[in-house]
């Protein structure tokens, strides 16, 4: 009889893992094991999840859908400094592009929400944002037959509620996975850097250069990211109240938090301008002399960026330039085009 029980339970498993798997094909090169949903495991929901993200039902006046901020050609960012929500109200922070989520631990500028499928809770109902009470999305869902179709499809009998709905979103922007730039071919043996592009690589990964590689992998990790959260000297700030924008701090209430913000990937920048989460840089050029010359000291900042107090590694033209040429290889023109991710009513 236990025998029974553990077989059961063994066969489970690996159906959940080889379902979850589908979702990855292949893990891309260089990538760690991304953080696995156990309460989501499946992509039955995928279909269901890539027409609510694109659909305007989830707002209260029906013009706000996820893809209005989230933009596929931009790499699901915007390229605006505040996005536009309901009633032309204006988001405080830069919309964040969406790719290759499933490896990063905690979601937005501020790690406020600790998963996906948490994180499509929040901007519904945020009233900046699609500004709708997820009773009223529940209701309008389950009142249309073609999602009523999709939901059977994608979760059988089971009653629509914000959490499958969530959870079908969540198995869409798990999906949105971007490995397929020239950087990953060179990764992959299939493409060569220009000298150039070699230059900018090393400097990237050289403490005595660009130093970018304490939160930005591109050498062994090829996330762009730690996934972790930092305060990089973007503005000065000698109290903890100063902040502006308290970021990480803001949420979780520890002081040494304050000003941290989610490090972002180095990928697809060539389609997410502008950058920071307050948008302040427009192009590459300015975030490079930002780096060089433009850190400013302040109570938190990670001990990581050297030279603070002279305002930072100081790199010459050619050095920059060499860098900005090697962050345009991260940028994945496949994934912009991808037509598995593109608006399905269209
Ligand atoms: C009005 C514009 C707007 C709409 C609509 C919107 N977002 Fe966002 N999104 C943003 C902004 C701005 C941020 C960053 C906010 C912050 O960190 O405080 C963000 C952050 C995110 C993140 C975090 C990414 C990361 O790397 O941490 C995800 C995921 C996301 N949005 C998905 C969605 C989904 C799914 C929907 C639809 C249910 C949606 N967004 C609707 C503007 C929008
Ligand atoms: C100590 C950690 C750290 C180091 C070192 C670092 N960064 Fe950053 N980087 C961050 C953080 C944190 C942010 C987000 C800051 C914010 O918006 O408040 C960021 C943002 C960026 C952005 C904006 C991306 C976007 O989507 O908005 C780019 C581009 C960037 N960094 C490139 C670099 C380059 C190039 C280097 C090396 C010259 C570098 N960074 C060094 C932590 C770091």
């Amino acid at each position: 009889m236990k025998s029974w029980i553990s077989a059961i339970i063994l066969c489970t498993l690996i159906y959940s893992f080889k379902e979850f798997q589908d979702y990855f094909e292949e893990r891309p090169k260089f990538f760690p094991p991304p953080y696995s949903s156990t309460n989501n495991p499946t992509h039955l929901g995928y279909d269901l999840g890539r027409h609510l993200f694109y659909d305007p039902i989830l707002s209260i006046d029906s013009s706000i859908s996820c893809a209005s901020c989230h933009q596929q050609s931009s790499a699901f960012s915007d390229n605006l400094r505040f996005s536009k929500g309901v009633n032309d109200n204006l988001t405080s922070r830069n919309s964040m592009p969406l790719f290759n989520l499933a490896w990063y631990p905690k979601m937005f500028w501020d790690g406020r929400a600790k998963t996906i499928e948490e994180q499509v809770l929040h901007p519904v109902r945020h009233s900046k944002e699609m500004g709708l009470n997820w009773l009223e999305a529940e209701k309008r869902i389950s009142k249309s037959p073609f999602y009523k179709q999709k939901f059977k499809k994608a979760f059988g009998d089971a009653k629509i509620d914000s959490f499958l709905i969530a959870k079908s979103i969540a198995q869409f922007e798990r999906a949105l996975i971007s490995a397929n730039s020239k950087y990953d071919s060179v990764l992959r043996g299939q493409a060569y850097f220009t000298a150039k592009e070699l230059a900018g690589f090393n400097h990237v990964n050289d403490q005595t250069k660009g130093n970018c590689l304490h939160c930005h992998t591109t050498d062994g990790n090829a996330l762009g990211t730690t996934g972790k959260f930092s305060n990089n000297g973007l503005d000065t700030a000698m109290l903890h109240i100063s902040f502006k924008d308290k970021g990480l701090g803001g949420n979780n209430n520890i002081l040494s938090d304050y000003g941290k913000f989610k490090i972002p990937s180095l990928r697809n920048l060539l389609y997410t301008a502008p950058y920071m989460h307050d948008g302040r840089f427009n192009t590459l050029e300015e975030v490079l002399d930002f780096y060089s010359e433009g850190i400013n000291q302040s109570i938190t900042v990670d001990s990581k960026i050297a030279n603070v107090l002279n305002g930072g590694q100081h790199l010459t033209n050619k050095e920059k330039q060499e860098i900005i040429a090697f962050l345009k290889t991260l940028s994945d023109d496949s994934f912009v085009k991808n037509k598995k991710f593109s608006n399905p009513f269209k």
